[in-house]
Parts: structure tokens; sequence; C-alpha cells
């Protein structure tokens, strides 16, 4: 994985959490995986975690991002301050994305998943390629007055993400790579 850089931007009171589950909600203010998303795999669940970091760092973006329709009452100051936090996030995950996929995607080949199991996989990488899509989207639609509305849409992409892709994409070819005849879950 290549070297990430990392986003601090200022801590806000009263960060809803209203589209995470209570659970997820708890874990990600602890800055970590809940226990059910561990996959045991440590690459993947080290790289996990960034994820969980890009969310908690996302929610630190807006003073409110469930709140507002737009950023037009906040000024221009504040919309360039939390327009440039979000560029500089959306490149952090960009590049994350790319690694991490390329990642899981040779641990498929080389624990031989591809060619056991095509379809299981076929389904995974599809996934992963409308994940990286829509990250491509909420760039292309970046402006300074509906930053928030794109915090929004990037805070439910990743949420389901780790709520759903990991539960079950990544939970099985981890399941896979770790049973017990598996030669590289011994590596
Ligand atoms: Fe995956
Ligand atoms: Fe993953």
């Amino acid at each position: 994985m290549s070297k990430q850089r990392t986003v601090i931007v200022p801590s806000s009171e009263g960060i809803s959490v209203d589209t995470l589950s209570a659970e997820v909600a708890h874990w990600l203010s602890a800055g970590d995986l809940p226990p059910q998303l561990i996959t045991g795999h440590q690459m993947i669940d080290l790289e996990h975690r960034f994820l969980i970091g890009a969310i908690a760092n996302l929610r630190r973006i807006c003073v409110d991002q469930f709140a507002f329709n737009n950023c037009i009452g906040c000024g221009k100051a504040m919309q360039e301050r939390c327009e440039n936090n979000l560029i500089g996030l959306l490149g952090d995950v960009f590049s994350f994305i790319l690694d991490h996929f390329k990642n899981e995607e040779a641990i498929m080949r080389e624990s031989m998943l591809l060619v056991v199991d095509r379809d299981v996989c076929q389904a995974h990488m599809e996934d992963h390629a409308e994940i990286a899509a829509k990250v491509q989207e909420i760039v292309s639609a970046l402006d300074s007055l509906h930053v928030v509305s794109r915090i929004r849409e990037l805070d439910a992409l990743l949420t389901r993400w780790v709520t759903n892709h990991i539960a079950l994409h990544d939970m099985l070819l981890s399941r896979w790579v770790l049973r017990d005849d598996s030669l590289l879950g011994r590596m």
C-alpha cells in the first residue's frame, strides 16, 4: 500500500451519527472496526481501519452535515476551508481505494479463489468498481456552494462500504484465505 496522507480537520461538537447503526457509530467514535467486521486477515483489517479513520475525519469537516441543504449561509472563508478539507480527504480516499482494491484482488488470485469460485470474485470486484466509480462521481460534482451535499454522499458511500461490502465480500475472501488447509493463510 502506498503512503497515505492523513488530513487533520478541526473537531466540531454535536456530530450527528444518524446514518450509522448505534453499534457501528460506537466503534467509529472509538476509531476502530466493530468486532463483527474484523476479518482476521491482518493487512485487510489494517487497511479497513484507514476507512474508519476517513469517515471520522469526514464527519469533522462540516458543522452539521445532516442539517444544511447547501453552504451559502456559511460564508466564503468557511466554504473554502470545507472545500479544501474535502478535496484533501477525497484524494486520500481515492488513493486508498486504488491500493486496497488492488491488494484484495491480488489475494483473490494468489489464494486461487478466483479459479475455485469465479462468480464470488466477480461480484466482489464489481462492487469494488462501483465504489470507485461513485467516489469519482462525487469528485466531479464538487462545487464550493454544495460541499455539504458531497460530504453527505461520501459519508453514505463509506458507511455502506463498511457495513455491507466488508461484511459480505471481504469476510468471504478472508475466510477462504484463513481456512485450515490454505497455504496462503499460514504464510
Ligand atoms: Fe473488497
Ligand atoms: Fe476491503
